[in-house]
């Protein structure tokens, strides 16, 4: 591990990634290191950030693919949720037989649950005697807590892995960091951090275009993925093609982008401390 760059407090102590998460900003601070160190960057004592579309593949949905990391597991609480479950194996059986019930609206819905209380829970920091004991017990160590915060964390086997050509030893914890690929200009180009919808389209932004749309893992890829992914989809769009139709919609004179930006913090899930503001007029013709 000494091998890859990073900080010298990250590489010190899993403080350095908790806080780096408890900002909000994580996305942007990890985006930033890989800029200034390159692929791999050592985020904690025995953590690596990989910042390669090369290297998703192999953690997250190759048949080999990498078991979640400790940061998974939130002690007996929601233990038997799917999306707590961290051993590929276990995992692949359980979500096999939860759709062979052949309901997969009851899957998702209990996980769902499962997902909010403990986040709620955590949110809140409130927990009931139950979770309490659950925590103290054993699972109240930071990694377990806040690894899941840092990324789609997974556990390189035992025997160390090969991934963009460098050796990483086993139980070293890897993530590939969902917002830096997803605004790399390796990925998406021109105008990688611009919406430009066209990008998307036959013969995207030009005749340079690069449009990577492996590089999109916010629903994570592979056996662990986002069991809810089309559903989300299906509601986004839904969402977005009744507002577009139903208004003009532009930005308020009084919005400010840079205060808005600064204010939208990505921990558990994604809050805004301004609002977007928007105007909105009724359209007369659909
Ligand atoms: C924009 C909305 C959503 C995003 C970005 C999202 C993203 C994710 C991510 C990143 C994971 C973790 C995958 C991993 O560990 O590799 C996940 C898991 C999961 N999500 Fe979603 N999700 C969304 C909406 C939903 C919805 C609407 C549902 C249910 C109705 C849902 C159900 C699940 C389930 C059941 C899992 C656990 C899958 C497993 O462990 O096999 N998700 N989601």
């Amino acid at each position: 591990m000494a091998s890859f760059p990073g900080p010298l407090l990250n590489k010190l102590t899993t403080l350095t990634l908790l806080h780096t998460v408890s900002t909000g900003k994580r996305h942007l601070i990890i985006e930033a290191l890989h800029k200034k160190y390159g692929v791999f960057v050592r985020t904690g004592p025995n953590t690596l950030s990989i910042n390669s579309l090369e290297a998703v593949g192999p953690i997250y949905s190759s048949a080999q693919c990498f078991n979640r990391s400790e940061g998974y597991r939130p002690g007996r609480f929601g233990d038997n949720s799917l999306f707590f479950i961290r051993d590929r194996q276990r995992h692949n059986i359980r979500r096999r037989e939860l759709m062979r019930n052949g309901d997969p609206e009851g899957i998702i819905a209990g996980a769902q649950k499962a997902m909010m209380q403990f986040e709620i829970s955590f949110l809140l920091g409130y927990h009931d005697e139950e979770q309490k004991e659950a925590l103290r017990d054993e699972d109240l160590n930071m990694d377990a807590v806040f690894a899941i915060e840092a990324g789609l964390a997974r556990v390189v086997p035992k025997d160390g892995v090969v991934l963009v050509n460098r050796y990483i030893p086993g139980g070293t914890i890897v993530s590939v960091p969902a917002y830096a690929q997803e605004v790399s200009p390796e990925n998406f180009w021109p105008a990688p951090l611009e919406f430009r919808p066209e990008r998307w389209l036959e013969g995207g932004l030009g005749p340079d275009s690069i449009l990577r749309p492996g590089a999109l893992i916010c629903f994570s890829f592979g056996p662990f993925g986002c069991l809810g992914r089309q559903l989300a989809m299906r509601e986004l769009h839904l969402a977005v093609a009744q507002l577009v139709l139903s208004y003009d919609i532009t930005l308020a004179p009084a919005f400010n982008e840079e205060l808005f930006m600064d204010g939208v913090r990505n921990i558990k899930t994604t809050l805004f401390k301004f609002p977007l503001l928007v105007q909105a007029t009724v359209r007369k013709t659909i």
